[in-house]
């Protein structure tokens, strides 16, 4: 089975150890392409380091909603700079993220998103959107964009908000939540988004799926995704992992 991983942060420290061993078992296993994520300003730099120096890696630049105050003239600046490397294939992860009180203020996060949002505009590029129970204001942010398109990585809404969603012509992003035994509310989901709309993705080093809930994550496990994904869907998981390849493809432009 060949997997594309659509949304991973192989920069990450947890990787510092052994990163170059641990890309170098990627493409042992049939890792045919990474999306790493930049989620703040070094990240971004980090991720388009990465692409640089792997064959099947690309790069997201963009700065997550956690790292809000970063967002400003000097780093707007940097992130189209960056995106000039034709393996930049969108800007992310961006978007909201409500979750932690310690986060940058509702106004400031909002405001990062749509600066970003413009950027994506100006440069023809899809985005990756994190939304953490902030569902209205991202598809109200979303809506003020009707030509720029995406994923929602690692979805946690309703079945309502991923409809809103596909209608808004997004993907929606599968981790290994899918796997969790508690997981009924994004199984839900899985049913009712059609196949040509699924990505996968690690957001490694978090979100292992089942049996390696709590460990460091990779990509070789999303194996474990498509397999959930092909039983709910009653399909055969080769299908699943095909046809992901495809939807990914199209996403970022690529081949
Ligand atoms: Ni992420």
């Amino acid at each position: 089975m060949f997997i594309f991983d659509s949304h991973a942060h192989y920069d990450d420290e947890s990787f510092d150890e052994d990163r170059e061993l641990v890309i170098k078992e990627l493409k042992e296993n049939n890792i045919i392409g990474v999306l790493n994520c930049g989620a703040s300003l070094q990240g971004a730099r980090d991720s388009v380091k990465l692409a640089k120096e792997n064959s099947f890696f690309y790069a997201a630049v963009g700065i997550h909603p956690e790292f809000a105050n970063e967002v400003g003239d000097l780093a707007l600046n940097e992130l189209r700079e960056l995106s000039k490397h034709e393996k930049v294939r969108a800007i992310g992860e961006i978007g909201l993220d409500y979750y932690y009180d310690e986060n940058p203020s509702r106004e400031v996060q909002k405001t990062a998103f749509i600066k970003q949002m413009e950027l994506a505009q100006e440069l023809k590029l899809p985005v990756i959107i994190h939304n953490r129970d902030a569902h209205e204001d991202t598809l109200e942010i979303l809506k003020m964009f009707p030509e720029v398109k995406g994923v929602i990585h690692c979805f946690s809404g309703s079945v309502e908000i991923a409809r809103e969603c596909l209608k808004l012509g997004y993907y929606i992003g599968f981790t290994g939540v899918i796997t969790f035994k508690n997981a009924r509310k994004i199984v839900d989901v899985a049913k009712e988004v059609p196949l040509d709309r699924i990505l996968v993705e690690t957001d490694c080093p978090y979100m292992a799926p089942v049996p390696y809930r709590g460990k460091r994550n990779r990509s070789e496990y999303i194996k474990y995704i498509i397999e959930q994904l092909a039983q709910v869907k009653d399909l055969e998981p080769e299908n699943v992992s095909e046809q992901t390849i495809l939807n990914v493809n199209k996403l970022l432009n690529l081949k």
